[in-house]
């Protein structure tokens, strides 16, 4: 039975589908990260599985293009020795008009047991976790503008790996705020462990005005936003998602808003430099600081794994 407050938990208060880190408490983020703790090992075993969703059918639901969310669930689900099943979308009878929620119905009667969704409309995961039998479980793989929790989890599990807790830290989320769920997903995260500030840096046309009221700062220029930071979190300019204007060009946004080695320093030195990927070289990011000392991009893909194999255990009630 969902609770009705926030449907990512039973009545018990135990998480059944993963949709956002918002409305999560300290214990139950920390819970997956440390359980996410359990699984990174595994990636260096030479038999990587382990038997905790054996029997169970996972199916990926990607409705937007994916690499890393898309490839590291795949992973994720087969290291805990699930059935897999990848929708390929294109051929799917989605492109004949068949409707999300029939779609799900007829996956389900192949009992299906927890699907993975990522979907252009925000929202579209809750309407799946709504709809499906109590025994199936959904986990957003990033719904429109609104949500990327695994990405959010990874992103904190990667702040944890280096810099160990939360509680002295100074996080800057560079860039493209407005379009970006990982940005939304990551401040909530970030801020119920326990981060002491939070800032957002953008132009003015790219950061949402409701944000300070989520208790971050907000700074449109790049060299004080990141000045004494500890991370910095570098986000895609989508441009798949900008309806009208909102910049003069690609290299007018790098000139203002591109990290560079330079302005790297302003940061602490031993700052980590974070992206979710895709990234776009020369645009939000220079090539020598996306592929320099600094930064843990591809350590990010990495935990993404282990933290996918956690959310999938721990909302299928299956933990090692
Ligand atoms: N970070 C992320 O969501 O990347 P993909 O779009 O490749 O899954």
């Amino acid at each position: 039975m969902l609770d009705k407050r926030n449907p990512q938990l039973n009545k018990n208060g135990e998480l059944i589908h993963l949709l956002s880190p918002e409305g999560l408490s300290r214990d139950i983020l920390t819970h997956i990260l440390d359980t996410a703790s359990n699984f990174v090992s595994v990636n260096d075993r030479e038999v990587k599985k382990l038997p905790l969703l054996r029997g169970k059918s996972v199916f990926n639901l990607f409705f937007e293009n994916s690499t890393r969310t898309r490839t590291t669930f795949d992973i994720a689900a087969k290291r805990l020795s699930a059935d897999v099943f990848t929708l390929d979308i294109g051929r799917s009878s989605t492109a004949k008009g068949e409707t999300l929620l029939d779609t799900i119905d007829n996956l389900s009667a192949m009992a299906a047991d927890i699907f993975v969704v990522r979907h252009s409309e925000s929202g579209a995961p809750y309407l799946i976790a709504k709809h499906v039998a109590p025994h199936v479980h959904v986990v957003n793989a990033g719904d429109g503008r609104h949500a990327h929790p695994t990405q959010g989890l990874l992103d904190a599990y990667t702040i944890r790996h280096y810099k160990k807790d939360f509680t002295n830290l100074r996080v800057a989320i560079v860039g493209d705020v407005l379009h970006s769920r990982v940005a939304r997903s990551d401040i909530h995260a970030l801020l119920a462990l326990g981060c002491p500030e939070v800032r957002v840096v953008g132009p003015r046309t790219l950061v949402p005005a409701d944000l300070a009221q989520m208790g971050v700062r907000v700074f449109h220029n790049l060299e004080e936003g990141i000045r004494d930071c500890d991370v910095i979190i570098m986000l895609r300019l989508q441009n798949e998602r900008m309806s009208g204007a909102l910049l003069p060009s690609s290299q007018e946004y790098f000139k203002s808003f591109g990290l560079t080695p330079e302005r790297l320093q302003l940061a602490k030195p031993d700052a980590i430099v974070m992206h979710p990927g895709p990234i776009n070289r020369g645009v939000e990011i220079a090539s020598s600081v996306a592929d320099g000392p600094q930064s843990v991009i591809l350590s990010q893909v990495t935990f993404g794994i282990a933290v996918r194999m956690a959310v999938m255990s721990i909302v299928a009630g299956n933990e090692a």
